[in-house]
């Protein structure tokens, strides 16, 4: 893949002018606990003047032998009745406190109830709870290291999992609900030195091609890790993460994650690909199961900016755009796998360091709404976005905001910065979907960030911020960021495991989560032949002095790499050595 960047374009235009673990309690150890409390609040049954609705509440501060859970409503809802909980209602806000045989709350667990209210309009979803007078959701930044914080998880009202959702969809898949845990990915990692410390991690699977479907050289397919899925759910919870990514012409910008198709090839993409993907996940017998799909990483980024236009422009991006083949495939997976009520499609948004200008984002957030109501999609078959899909830009930046300045200059101006919106992909994920809500998407959207590469640990990791003689030494010291440019994105040195995969970590965001399973190359450092359609990208090769789009440095990648997708031991251990948060 390419997470090709516009430094050059952006810059100038706007100096005119990116077993099972449960997701919801972080696993032992893996100190991600800076949100004290989540609430899932289920709209299980709706009818014109009433509903049904189920509250779960997890405690992930210090035990409680008492608690209560507040909320106000923005419309006219009224609870009629309920259960597991004394629920009062004043107005429009809400108290329920514990019965008397459920007022115990260890640390960690989770506590349900439920009520029957009466509505008119919309019921909407509460977009605050507290719990105990914390508020639940959002990230309070005790858990993250460092100082200073980052325009990161404010965001302000965003709705905890979110709204509505569609159908009989719950808000947020990932809330109370453990991870699929790839047994194929889980036997790389455990053969590794310390590897088992993370061998139990939920990740995705990559249908990278057709033959995935069935199972490459005798791996697992769809079916059997929809059967493994089944056993390791057990009377809970689980999502099962797949990653949807065959397009014709795949991967226009770049060479290393060039796939089987050509780029006219949509017809076989929809009837040999996407169709019976579609029929298994609609086999009954997978109905319980939460499936989140992950859309096609990076194809429509790259038509917003290397298909015309730019100096990141390259021929085979200008013929997919032209072809419309990656907006009709796109749209197609949307429509078709959205029509099945358990999969939650999500959406790839590049990363800040691609998308983050304004003149990016604005025509990205154009073509999104395009794509998703176009040729036979819906807003509502669109559960939500990721961001930062197999890339290494950090959740947030901790010694530094973009609305910082020195000696009078804002960091925007850094070379690093570059004129970017954003420094960190939270800050970057939460604004992009406030500007989705208003194109059209479900208010209820939710976003998720790839963590897999992105935790930048390890003994460069700045522990504070940068001197303050110029804007380039603050940011250069104070970024944990260790790449040598941010437009660098293949096997990327230094680079460690980033949070562990977590659902509801911050308003508005459903789930840190592992797309990409850490260990498995990004590309060849060298040519390297083979029947996946992979070509040998230079961006990958450490002898390489890069090009326009990385600023003409040297690529940071890692030397020996094997082809996209294959397993890269030393990677792997190196992800494991820089991990932030640390592994135990
Ligand atoms: C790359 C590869 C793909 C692989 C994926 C996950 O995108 O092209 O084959 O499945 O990474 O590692």
């Amino acid at each position: 893949m390419s997470r090709t960047r516009l430094p050059l374009v952006a810059a100038l235009a706007l100096v005119a002018g990116t077993s099972g673990t449960a997701f919801l309690a972080a696993p032992a150890g893996a100190a991600v606990a800076s949100v004290p409390c989540t609430v899932d609040y289920k709209i299980q049954n709706q009818w014109d003047t009433g509903f049904t609705a189920a509250v779960t509440v997890t405690n992930n501060a210090a035990a409680k032998s008492s608690w209560s859970l507040k909320w106000s409503y923005a419309g006219s809802q009224r609870i009629t009745s309920g259960w597991s909980a004394k629920i009062t209602q004043s107005g429009t806000a809400v108290t329920a406190a514990n019965e008397t045989y459920n007022g115990t709350l260890a640390a960690g667990g989770s506590v349900s109830f439920g009520f029957n209210g009466s509505y008119s309009g919309t019921n909407s979803v509460p977009a605050t709870f507290t719990l105990d007078g914390v508020t639940c959701n959002v990230d309070d930044g005790s858990g993250s290291g460092g100082g200073g914080g980052t325009g990161g998880g404010g965001g302000g009202g965003g709705g905890g999992t979110g709204g509505g959702g569609t159908g009989n969809r719950v808000a947020n898949p990932y809330a109370g609900a453990k991870g699929y845990v790839n047994p194929e990915w889980s036997a790389h990692a455990a053969a590794e030195p310390g590897g088992s410390r993370i061998a139990d991690q939920p990740t995705a699977v990559w249908l990278d091609r057709i033959a995935a479907i069935n199972g490459v050289n005798g791996g697992m397919g769809l079916r059997a890790h929809l059967d493994e899925a089944l056993k390791q759910k057990g009377s809970g919870e689980l999502v099962v993460q797949l990653v949807i990514y065959d397009l014709p012409g795949r991967d226009c910008a770049a060479l290393a994650s060039n796939g089987e198709l050509g780029p006219d090839d949509i017809d076989k993409y929809k009837s040999q690909y996407i169709d019976p993907i579609a029929a298994i996940l609609a086999d009954p017998k997978y109905a319980g199961l939460r499936i989140a799909t992950v859309i096609e990483p990076d194809s429509l980024p790259n038509l917003v900016t290397n298909a015309g236009g730019t100096n990141s422009t390259t021929a085979a991006c200008v013929t997919m755009k032209s072809n419309g083949n990656y907006e009709k495939g796109v749209s197609y997976a949307l429509s078709k796998l959205g029509a099945v009520p358990n999969v939650y499609n999500y959406i790839d948004a590049g990363h800040h360091g691609w998308l983050g200008w304004d003149s990016n984002l604005g025509p990205a957030v154009q073509e999104f709404a395009k794509v998703a109501t176009t040729n036979g999609a819906s807003v509502n078959d669109v559960a939500g976005f990721i961001v930062n899909t197999a890339n290494y830009s950090p959740t947030k930046e901790p010694n530094f905001k973009v609305t910082d300045t020195v000696n009078g200059q804002t960091v925007r101006q850094s070379k690093w910065v570059d004129w970017n919106q954003y420094v960190d992909e939270q800050s970057y994920a939460v604004a992009l979907r406030d500007k989705l809500v208003a194109a059209g998407f479900d208010s209820g959207l939710g976003m998720l960030i790839d963590t897999s590469r992105n935790g930048w640990g390890g003994s460069a990791r700045p522990t504070g911020p940068g001197p303050l003689t110029s804007v380039d030494d603050y940011v250069n010291g104070s970024r944990i960021d260790r790449r040598i440019h941010a437009g660098n994105w293949c096997n990327q040195s230094g680079a460690g495991l980033g949070e562990r995969p977590t659902a509801s970590p911050a308003a508005g965001i459903d789930a840190y989560v592992w797309v990409k399973p850490p260990g498995e190359s990004d590309g060849a450092s060298s040519a390297v032949a083979n029947d996946e359609g992979k070509g040998f990208d230079r961006m990958c090769d450490p002898t390489y002095g890069g090009n326009v789009l990385n600023g003409n440095n040297p690529t940071g990648a890692l030397a020996n790499a094997p082809l996209a997708g294959h397993w890269f031991s030393a990677q792997f251990r190196q992800l494991m050595q820089n991990a932030y948060p640390p592994l135990p």
